[in-house]
């Protein structure tokens, strides 16, 4: 397929407009991004806002877009991070918005049969992933989508706040900012969510999923033990 002109680089896809309406994702390694797109469907006809997929015309099965491609709606507007680093919203606003994201996530239906409370998870939900449209925030970067339970989304997406939040430099205020806020929102939004450091804990699951990330490295595992202190110090006392 022609690409156009390149307008976004993550750590693992290149975007490029095809025009004011679609873009192309395209995965740099050879992953297959069948299993996201069938998410992004779902959650979609659900009323979730993600960006829609673009199923190819009829006589062009998915199959002849290579397995790294995905063609989307095109989002018009900034990533959250970039309209925190201006300050067109606050960190407060980033946390609410995140915890609201995440709760309406977990109350779409699960896709497939598992455990019972099992909900589709995005398991990378950062303020980098939610673009601020003209329709609301939209969620993108579906790589790591999952079943699972919903406090481990939650673990997840405090834990990458903390991280940046423990990490000194210009974030440390914003994402601190942001993580109390997410985690103030919890007992409301997700009453059931227990978000402990036992061994099989929500938080602890979601720092041995952070810690096979690649990016993490071997180096990170003390940031990621840090980062999990910082998350219970913040989580507002649970109700007598
Ligand atoms: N549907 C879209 N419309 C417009 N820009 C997008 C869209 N999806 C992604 N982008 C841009 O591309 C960047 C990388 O996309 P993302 O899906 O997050 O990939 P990665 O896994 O590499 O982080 C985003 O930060 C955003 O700037
Ligand atoms: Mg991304």
């Amino acid at each position: 397929m022609q690409t156009g002109e390149l307008i976004g680089s993550g750590r693992s896809a290149d975007v490029f407009a095809l025009d004011d309406d679609w873009v192309l994702r395209r995965y740099r390694a050879d992953r297959d991004a069948a299993r996201e797109a069938a998410v992004m469907t779902y959650l979609a006809r659900h009323g979730y806002p993600v960006p829609h997929v673009r199923e190819p015309a009829m006589g062009q099965g998915r199959d002849r877009l290579p397995r790294t491609d995905l063609v989307l709606q095109r989002l018009h507007g900034p990533s959250m991070r970039q309209a925190l680093r201006q300050d067109e919203v606050t960190p407060a606003e980033v946390g609410t918005t995140l915890a609201d994201l995440l709760s309406r996530l977990h109350h779409v239906p699960p896709r497939a049969p598992g455990s019972p409370g099992d909900r589709v998870l995005h398991l990378d939900l950062h303020p980098d992933n939610v673009m601020l449209t003209g329709n609301g925030p939209v969620v993108i970067d579906w790589h790591n989508t999952l079943e699972g339970p919903p406090g481990v989304d939650w673990g997840m997406s405090a834990l990458i706040l903390a991280e940046v939040a423990l990490r000194p430099g210009d974030w440390t205020d914003k994402a601190r900012g942001a993580l109390g806020a997410l985690l103030r929102r919890l007992p409301r939004l997700a009453p059931d969510v227990v978000l402990d450091a036992t061994d099989t804990g929500c938080l602890t699951q979601a720092r041995n999923w952070r810690a096979l990330d690649p990016a993490t490295g071997e180096d990170g595992t003390p940031v990621l033990d840090d980062a999990v202190s910082l998350v219970l110090a913040l989580l507002p006392p649970s109700p007598p």
